[in-house]
């Protein structure tokens, strides 16, 4: 399998470069831009062959103290080079060109035009992958006053500044904009010209050779050894554990499932029948509702909320993995993906700064099993769309599979104030309405409003106003409903409704929950509003 590395600086769109080239059928790895070059890093997973690398953008300058700078032995692999914004700075500073501070910063879409090619051979090829004239996407406050010995400029931004450069003899490439932004026009064939054009990559990545190797792997650490997985309901564990009971045989596998009452409607019911349906056998539906509201008793306070659900979670966990009983042999699974472990900062890109606070920390559990080497991660290779397609390859249900992100405390953070069962009931029933008319409704363009939207549910606000029942005035809950467009919930827009769905959903709400006598419809973005209200 071809594999191109990217030596990650610290941008925020360096996932999106591992993204775009896998979309390519490109398996990529991302790691620190100042990982040093040793065999292992090159080779990365068995069976991958190394054919490029890529030094992404940076927040930072060339010449600041906290640029980072790569392994020098980068230069002397004999390997296509791409460098993207600071990735291009960094080639040039370090191969004795000149880096300076423009007058002013330059971000946003720029023109972009490419001269004709002199010569043959690779520059033409990666060329290829560009129209005449484009628009580009930048964002720098650097740029290059002098190439480096051997860099010829190839594309001049409207600006008059270097756009692309290539190098004479060796097959090192650097752009001034981004092409993994979709702002960029053709962004993709630019990156494809680079993999295919230049590193001679043949498309080898694909879902159902990943499900081939990550079986082999599986079976060979776990070998019969009990699993055990938690499972949230949320599309990454339903895949992790789909994935597992393909692998493994039903009777090693154990699926633990804690019933909090803080989920949605019939949650526990959708789960166990998802589940069952791929053959699991030991699924432990641990029911602790009262638990979890005893508590969220008297708490009003949302950080205060959030820590007495969080442990609370791990005093379950350990008491029922005890009585579960199995020997300590037994490996512990997670549905973690790629760009958890990027986010938290643990493995990869540990410089990119940090815009998401992390919600699910380890538990004294999950420590110890990685102590002991007993942690599978059979998903911490892929990106969240790349898991929905796995999902979908092991047959799990289109509904589980397109399931909106859920947060791990769940209605907690969903009920403003102190939460009661009362409460909880009257947001879930007010929730699986506004969910089934989404699943019912079509947009203007023809998808269900549900598929266009990333992420919608209802929040129980901690006030009552007035209203009308017939002659009498009567006070009914507060109802705010969100529903917002993303690619990944670090940011968020408003999702414009069409006000028909909205006021007709509104009427069925109050219509049918005595409780809920006014709905609104939250209208602010993230930033600077969260997508969660706690
Ligand atoms: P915020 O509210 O931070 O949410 O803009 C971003 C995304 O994260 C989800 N979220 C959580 N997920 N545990 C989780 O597993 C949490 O504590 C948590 N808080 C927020 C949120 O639903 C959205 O998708």
């Amino acid at each position: 399998m071809d594999k191109i590395l990217i030596l990650d600086f610290g941008s925020q769109t360096t996932q999106l470069i591992g993204r775009r080239i896998r979309d390519l059928g490109i398996y990529t790895e991302i790691v620190p831009g100042d990982t040093v070059l040793e065999e292992a890093v090159l080779t990365g997973i068995a069976g991958s062959t190394l054919r490029g690398i890529i030094l992404s953008g940076s927040p930072e300058s060339v010449y600041a103290p906290e640029g980072a700078v790569p392994d020098q032995r980068v230069y002397a692999l004999g390997l296509p080079l791409l460098g993207i914004c600071y990735g291009l700075q960094r080639m040039t500073a370090d191969q004795g060109g000149l880096v300076e501070p423009l007058p002013k910063r330059e971000y946003g879409r720029i023109g972009v035009t490419i001269k004709a090619p002199e010569g043959e051979g690779v520059i033409r090829r990666f060329l290829a992958g560009f129209d005449k004239t484009f628009t580009a996407w930048m964002s720098h406050g650097d740029t290059l006053t002098r190439l480096a010995p051997g860099f010829r400029e190839y594309g001049i931004s409207d600006t008059g500044y270097p756009a692309v450069v290539g190098h004479d003899e060796k097959p090192w490439f650097g752009l001034q904009f981004h092409p993994e932004v979709t702002h960029t026009e053709r962004g993709s064939e630019i990156l494809a010209a680079f993999v295919f054009g230049v590193c001679g990559c043949t498309k080898s990545w694909t879902m159902e050779q990943y499900v081939e190797e990550v079986s082999a792997s599986l079976q060979n650490r776990v070998g019969t050894n009990p699993v055990l997985l938690l499972i949230s309901g949320g599309v990454d564990s339903t895949v992790a554990g789909a994935l597992l009971l393909k692998t493994l045989n039903a009777d090693q596998v154990h699926l633990m499932y804690m019933d909090t009452g803080l989920m949605r409607k019939d949650e526990t019911k959708t789960v166990k029948t998802a589940l069952e349906r791929l053959g699991a056998k030991h699924l432990h539906i641990i029911r602790c509702e009262e638990e979890f509201l005893g508590a969220l008793k008297g708490l009003d306070d949302p950080e205060a909320k959030r820590k007495a659900v969080g442990d609370l979670f791990i005093t379950v966990q350990e008491r029922e993995v005890v009585r579960l009983g199995l020997p300590d042999s037994y490996f512990l699974a997670q549905g973690t993906l790629y760009t958890d472990l990027i986010e938290s900062g643990k493995g990869v890109g540990k410089k990119a700064h940090l815009i998401k606070s992390h919600h699910n920390v380890g538990s004294p559990l999950v420590d110890s099993k990685r102590r002991a080497g007993r942690i599978i991660e059979p998903l911490d290779r892929l990106y969240k769309d790349e898991v929905r397609r796995l999902g979908r390859i092991l047959g799990i249900d289109e509904e589980v599979v397109r399931r909106h992100p859920f947060p791990g405390p769940g209605l907690a953070v969903r009920i403003l104030g102190e939460v009661t069962k009362e409460k909880c009931d009257i947001l879930r029933d007010a929730d699986a309405i506004y969910i089934e008319e989404l699943k019912k409704r079509l947009s203007p363009a023809g998808e269900r409003l549900y598929d266009e939207i990333w992420q919608a549910f209802a929040v129980l606000l901690p006030i009552r106003s007035v209203g009308v029942a017939g002659d009498a005035r009567k006070y009914g809950w507060v109802l705010a409903l969100r529903a917002i467009v993303s690619a990944d919930g670090m940011t968020a827009d408003v999702y414009p409704f069409p006000v028909k769905d909205l006021l007709e959903i509104s009427t069925r709400i109050t219509n049918t929950i005595k409780d809920v006598g006014r709905v609104t419809y939250d209208i602010s973005s993230k930033p600077p509003a969260t997508i969660e209200w706690e």
